[in-house]
């Protein structure tokens, strides 16, 4: 049995990513997203058109997908009411605040990138470099939605299976939004079918 309901948003848990971008003064945006997936070596991500980060990425395509882990929330929460886009626009959240130092805000050390001139995020186990490849507003003109072709993968060691480009998914958890509130993975349940990845902890799935 279940009920109608209406609810005002609908962030049924995603992953959070931090991403770096360009200002147009040659200084460097952050902010935290919850609209991003992968397919293959492409990061779609959605973007509210009115923040600074998307109007960065109309103009400079280069951006480092960040991925904060579970304990890392605070930094992130930190970075939620701020803005790098100054005047602050009427359609931001009430309390937002222009901050153009956001690493400094978050507490959070900016390291250079390898192939795309925004900064990782020296915290995050996780860094994808990447170029947004297409940027076109959505349906309703309210989101840009980014297309980002991933150039390089820079991941903590420790989350890798030794010897192999593999990430360990026993050691990696994302840090995940799940109704504007933070989570971090339960224990594992299973594995797909095609998973390459050597086993490493008990499995349910055949
Ligand atoms: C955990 C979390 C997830 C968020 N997810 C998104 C998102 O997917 N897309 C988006 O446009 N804004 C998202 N926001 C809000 C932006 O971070 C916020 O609008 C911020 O002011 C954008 O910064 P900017 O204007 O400097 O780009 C999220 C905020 C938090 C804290």
């Amino acid at each position: 049995m279940h009920i109608a309901i209406e609810p005002s948003i609908l962030y049924f848990g995603t992953p959070v990513v931090l991403l770096s971008t360009e200002n147009e003064d040659g200084t460097f945006n952050l902010a935290p997203l919850s609209s991003a997936w992968a397919l293959g070596h492409t990061v779609v991500l959605g973007l509210g058109s009115d923040g600074q980060s998307a109007h960065n990425l109309t103009r400079r395509p280069d951006l480092v997908i960040n991925l904060p882990s579970p304990d890392l929330w605070p930094a992130v929460e930190r970075l939620a009411p701020l803005t790098g886009r100054h005047p602050v626009p009427a359609t931001k959240a009430a309390g937002c605040r222009y901050e153009p130092d956001k690493f400094g805000a978050a507490g959070l050390r900016p390291e250079p990138s390898d192939t795309v001139r925004p900064p990782r995020v020296a915290e995050c186990p996780l860094q994808l470099e990447a170029r947004a490849a297409q940027v076109r507003p959505d349906a309703a003109g309210e989101f840009l939605i980014v297309e980002a072709q991933v150039r390089k993968v820079h991941a903590d060691p420790a989350l890798t299976v030794p010897g192999t480009d593999h990430i360990d998914p026993a050691a990696w958890s994302p840090l995940i939004y799940n109704f504007r509130h933070y989570f971090g993975l339960g224990p594992e349940l299973g594995h797909s079918y095609r998973t390459q990845t050597p086993a490493t902890t008990v499995s349910g799935c055949s």
